[in-house]
């Protein structure tokens, strides 16, 4: 069913610099899409605020019908903050290096197929400063599958148990590039955590968003080597636990790409995972970029 936000909040929405812009709930518990409006234009601080606000009480928006280069993809999602790039060098863009690539068609040192996002994670926690969203624009897509999917980490935590909630919500996560124990084949992962070991990073494992106050599961598992206090091996056990519990379908937004799909969502809220139940022959390949947060509390 789709709900106007215009009719859920009783109040029309404000005039503003793109008067045809429309922002449809896509359900009841995340996302809404989009129309009306092209991001290469310029944009009014009304209608930005419009949009930052729909991110963060939607966890995620399609903002459909775009049609960028490199540069204009850049300029419009530096509407929702200041972007920063992928971790990886091999994975951005030469002419652009704030987009990173996801393509189907990477393969690690040892020739095995790269499969990003094959779990459900949130991006780069072993930062200090790690994303608050996550955009992705379309530039080639398989002619079916592939969905970008992406869950309501607010509602999932709330959905838990009381005592659960109760004994996670202190818990702290130490973040690397690739946890010990972690299910992730990456062999250059692996090489570049061996080889460079950086300082390991803390985070919560709930975390509250600093604009909406809510609290959210926030972990990455690939990246987590522990849980303070617990073995990387009985981390790994709670963290698929806690994944299976909190991530009802309803609580999941499944995107089936179309051309001209800019899709951007709100990591302190959200986790994503990419399908891969696509033919493997056909290309998908999105650009993907990264808008700046700040340290998880
Ligand atoms: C990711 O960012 O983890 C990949 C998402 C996707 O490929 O749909």
């Amino acid at each position: 069913m789709q709900v106007s936000m215009e009719k859920t909040a009783g109040a029309p929405q404000a005039k503003t610099g793109a008067p045809h812009m429309k922002i449809t709930k896509l359900s009841e518990h995340i996302g809404a899409e989009v129309t009306g409006i092209d991001l290469r234009q310029p944009v009014d601080a009304a209608t930005r605020k419009q949009l930052y606000d729909a991110l963060v009480e939607n966890i995620t928006l399609v903002v459909r019908n775009q049609d960028f280069t490199p540069e204009q993809y850049v300029a419009a999602v530096s509407l929702f903050g200041e972007l920063m790039p992928d971790e990886s060098e091999k994975n951005r863009l030469p002419e652009q290096p704030l987009i990173g690539l996801i393509n189907s068609r990477a393969i690690d040192r040892e020739g095995k197929r790269v499969m990003t996002g094959e779990r459900w994670h949130s991006d780069h926690v072993n930062q200090p400063q790690p994303p608050k969203f996550t955009c992705l624009y379309a530039v080639k897509l398989p002619d079916k599958g592939g969905a970008t999917n992406i869950a309501n980490t607010r509602a999932g935590f709330a959905t838990l148990p009381a005592d659960l909630k109760k004994r996670i919500e202190g818990m702290k996560t130490v973040n690397v590039i690739i946890g010990s124990a972690s299910k992730s084949v990456n062999a250059d992962r692996r090489a570049w955590q061996a080889e460079a070991a950086p300082p390991p990073v803390i985070h919560p494992l709930v975390r509250t968003h600093p604009d909406a106050g809510t609290k959210a599961l926030y972990f990455h598992p690939n990246k987590v080597e522990n849980i303070v206090g617990m073995s990387p091996e009985d981390s790994q056990v709670l963290l698929e636990d806690l994944t299976e519990r909190a991530l009802k379908p309803e609580y999941v937004y499944s995107h089936q790409w179309r051309p001209g799909d800019m899709l951007i969502w709100d990591n302190r809220s959200a986790f994503h995972r990419a399908s891969f139940d696509y033919d493997p022959a056909q290309h998908r390949l999105l650009y993907r970029t990264l808008v700046k947060g700040d340290t998880p509390r």
